[in-house]
């Protein structure tokens, strides 16, 4: 009995050490890595991983594992209904089991994805105030089952990883923050030399007109930066909830097209949409979609060169829907493409060419992400880029679907 009772008082000793080392991060990734490492030793597992639930989508996705491939585990989705970690984003319990595969609630697809074989498991929720972030999961006890203790050292250590994760993410709010801040600062300095100018009395007719046309563009960017930036705070900041309905996606194409219509002829490019007669139904958030669609249509007109012309294409692949837009424009060096997406990213090389803020495909990303989907980008320098969206078919739509087939036989 004593034994024991030392065991669990140097078990919570330790949890103080880790609640320190934890606090001293703000760093996601490091701290996510830290709390399963602390998972797996509490509890005596063989290894432990992290789900994270986005609230957003309404998903949850694995993180990290003390045991996986960085590359197998990361975005691997779970579902809510038909798995342990989804009965505790569900419930707020924790669940401690002796054979998973015994457990109905137990999703084996994750053993084939991960070659990790499962036998018992302990989860407990990651819940701060009344929010739920995620599940930690302890797996295969070295020795006998996991006890009573392991679950209440589990349940401690969970909350205190829930906290920082959250500070972690408001951590990178803030980042986001500073970033535009840093980004107000270069049309700040344009208008402030530009209205010093202006009230130069030496400055001739011509010259201040050129000073009021300067001082239009900056504030039309600037007016376009606040916009975009509060979009991608929203997105990023998973407060934005798609409202996803069913609908004809060539139709969004030729929409799209008709909006920038004027904006192609002004600078003489041809728009073209090429996407198979019947397409399937499609289940999205319309609206979302027309806004990365509409993006990539400007980008892919932005930085076009004069008569070359932009293709617009939607196709269906296996349980996909993919969206093309290419276009026979300048291209994007091959160093570049790897930041393509990231905030206020701009290939200095075409900067000058037209105006812009760098935010334009990181609202995409998060949008298609917030789908489930993904984007791709092909470019040669000089001969054009096309960028490619991939979203997952959603049952309801393929239901529908079935439906009308049904209807017309
Ligand atoms: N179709 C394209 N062709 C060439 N370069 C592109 C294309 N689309 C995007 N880019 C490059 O990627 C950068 C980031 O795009 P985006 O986030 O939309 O910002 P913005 O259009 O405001 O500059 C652009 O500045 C441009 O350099
Ligand atoms: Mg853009």
């Amino acid at each position: 009995m004593a034994e024991i009772k030392t065991e669990r008082l140097d078990g919570y000793r330790r949890l103080v050490d880790i609640a320190r080392d934890l606090a001293s991060t703000l760093d996601l990734d490091i701290l996510l890595s830290r709390i399963v490492h602390a998972a797996a030793e509490v509890s005596g597992a063989q290894a432990a991983s992290i789900l994270l639930y986005d609230d957003t989508s309404q998903q949850l996705y694995f993180q990290v594992s003390t045991n996986m491939e960085e590359s197998v585990q990361s975005g691997f989705l779970v579902p809510l209904e038909g798995s342990i970690a989804g009965w505790i984003i569900n419930n707020r319990k924790p669940v401690r089991i002796t054979d998973a595969h015994e457990d109905k609630r137990f999703f084996s697809k994750v053993e084939k994805t991960t070659g990790f074989s499962t036998h018992s498991l302990l989860g407990v929720p990651l819940v701060t105030k009344n929010k739920i972030v995620g599940v930690l999961e302890a797996i295969n006890k070295h020795e006998g089952k996991f006890s009573e203790t392991d679950e209440s050292m589990l349940l401690v250590l969970g909350a205190q990883a829930a906290v920082a994760i959250e500070n972690a993410r408001l951590f990178q709010q803030s980042d986001l923050i500073a970033e535009f801040v840093h980004e107000l600062r270069t049309p700040l300095a344009s208008l402030s030399t530009a209205t010093y100018l202006l009230l130069r009395p030496e400055m001739s007719h011509e010259q201040r007109d050129q000073i009021v046309t300067n001082i239009h563009n900056e504030t039309m960017r600037l007016n376009a930066l606040a916009s975009s930036f509060l979009d991608l705070a929203r997105l990023e900041s998973g407060r934005v909830q798609f409202r996803k309905t069913t609908f004809d996606i060539a139709d969004l194409l030729y929409e799209c097209k008709d909006v920038m219509a004027s904006k192609a002829v002004e600078d003489n490019i041809q728009i073209r949409i090429e996407s198979s007669d019947r397409l399937p139904l499609f289940e999205a958030d319309r609206d979302k979609m027309k806004q990365v669609i509409l993006n990539l249509l400007s980008n892919a007109i932005k930085y076009n060169r004069p008569n070359g012309s932009v293709i617009l294409r939607a196709e269906e692949a296996e349980d996909e829907m993919v969206v093309h837009v290419q276009d026979t424009g300048v291209g994007i060096p091959e160093t570049s493409l790897p930041h393509l997406f990231e905030k206020f990213y701009r290939v200095r090389e075409n900067e000058s060419r037209a105006a812009g803020t760098g935010l334009g495909l990181s609202i995409c990303k998060q949008i298609v992400h917030g789908h489930s989907g993904r984007m791709e980008v092909k470019s040669k320098v000089g001969v054009g880029a096309e960028f490619l969206v991939f979203l997952p078919k959603q049952k309801r739509a393929a239901e529908i679907e079935k439906k009308k087939k049904k209807e017309i036989v």
